[in-house]
């Protein structure tokens, strides 16, 4: 039993477990109201991890890892988008994510249009942001639903063990705010962003019609290319990386992410029950399934498990955007698509609302299935 004080002059008796979560919660409060996220700590020159970051050793030693580049032969598909709109070579693309999209969630796709200064630029839109002094940055902490907000670990209060990352987050569309809404750091060239993964969200959600055998426009038509998120991750340099996570591992609550990523590594994917690296690729961009194409799919495609180690060198910037009605969650339900179902292929889960799924996402926090909760 550790001894406790509670108020002035009141002591009570706690088990030790109880006393330990209870000086976490004080930590963690602490923290948080710093304002200054992991960079902040950084910038005060922390030299050990402060246990808050302390993650249960299963988390990050779930499953063996296995370089990209391996004996398995084990590496993430990468897809050539060159000569998409060539009815002959279409159909080989179409090919290819189907199965990367069945085997994978995962795939790398390049040549896909956006102007490799964009990328570069938008990446160096958000390092500028994260690395402007506390004063500024402080503005935008928020743990609401605000359509522009930055935090550490968006589940801090809940989880075991924080990841070493803090994260802007900024909703682009539906219904983008005026662009002055975005911190000045990074707004011109978030909006250019926004505009091109849009059009090469576009293609490749008409890629994935046709690789489900539907009518190229579907998924938009159901509304798959609504809205989108970005999440502007940033991961400081990590004094002891061993011991944390840069993003625990988690599945995406939404339709599909396009995933931009520097060049530092440590993004990897689960599969076949290992860890599989995701190396950078210059030019590339990372196309994950996200639980809700698994849902409508009724399992064909896949949204699988990704995390991101942490590393001792840094910081690793990357910008995911997220295709998802988040902050609007249309009316609209959603459910297994009936041209998919038959006799021998029921539907696997009930209908639901993006909003309902999402409650159920918060509710078991990311390293859970969240669509468990919606099976039939
Ligand atoms: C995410 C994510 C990976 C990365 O934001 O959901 O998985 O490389 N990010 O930052
Ligand atoms: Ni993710």
């Amino acid at each position: 039993m550790a001894e406790m004080e509670i108020g002035n002059d009141e002591q009570i008796m706690l088990p030790k477990k109880e006393h330990e979560d209870y000086e976490r919660a004080k930590e963690v409060k602490a923290f948080d109201d710093t304002k200054a996220g992991v960079q902040g700590l950084v910038d005060v020159g922390v030299v050990k991890l402060p246990p808050i970051f302390h993650m249960p050793r299963e988390y990050i030693h779930d499953h063996p890892t296995l370089n990209g580049h391996n004996l398995h032969g084990f590496q993430v598909p990468i897809i050539d988008l060159k000569h998409v709109s060539d009815p002959c070579l279409r159909k080989e693309i179409v090919d290819k994510i189907r199965l990367a999209s069945e085997k994978w969630g995962f795939f790398q796709v390049i040549n896909h249009g956006i102007p490799q200064d964009v990328m570069r630029e938008v990446l160096e839109g958000v390092r500028r942001f994260h690395e402007q002094p506390r004063e500024v940055k402080m503005n935008y902490y928020s743990r609401e639903t605000e359509i522009v907000r930055y935090y550490t670990n968006y589940d801090l209060h809940q989880s075991k063990g924080a990841s070493w990352r803090d994260t802007l987050i900024c909703v682009m569309a539906p219904n983008p705010p005026p662009p002055k809404s975005y911190p000045s750091a990074c707004r011109e060239i978030l909006v250019e962003y926004s505009k091109h993964v849009q059009s090469i969200g576009e293609v490749i959600f008409e890629l994935l019609s046709e690789a489900l055998g539907l009518d190229p426009d579907h998924l938009k038509d159901i509304g798959c290319l609504e809205g989108h998120t970005f999440g502007c991750q940033y991961y400081p340099p990590c004094p002891e990386p061993e011991r944390t996570l840069g993003h625990v591992r988690h599945r995406d609550p939404d339709f599909l992410t396009i995933l931009l990523q520097d060049q530092i590594g440590g993004l990897q994917v689960l599969h076949q029950d290992h860890w599989i690296d995701v190396p950078p690729l210059e030019g590339a961009l990372i196309i994950n399934i996200g639980d809700l194409l698994q849902l409508i799919s009724n399992d064909k495609f896949r949204s699988v498990e990704h995390r991101v180690l942490a590393k001792s060198v840094g910081p690793r910037i990357s910008l995911a955007c997220l295709f998802s009605t988040h902050l609007e969650p249309s009316k609209r339900v959603y459910g297994p698509l009936k041209q998919l179902l038959s006799p021998q292929n029921p539907p696997l889960y009930e209908e639901t609302t993006i909003l309902n799924y999402l409650n159920s996402y918060k509710s078991v926090g990311g390293l859970e299935n969240a669509l468990s909760f919606h099976k039939l």
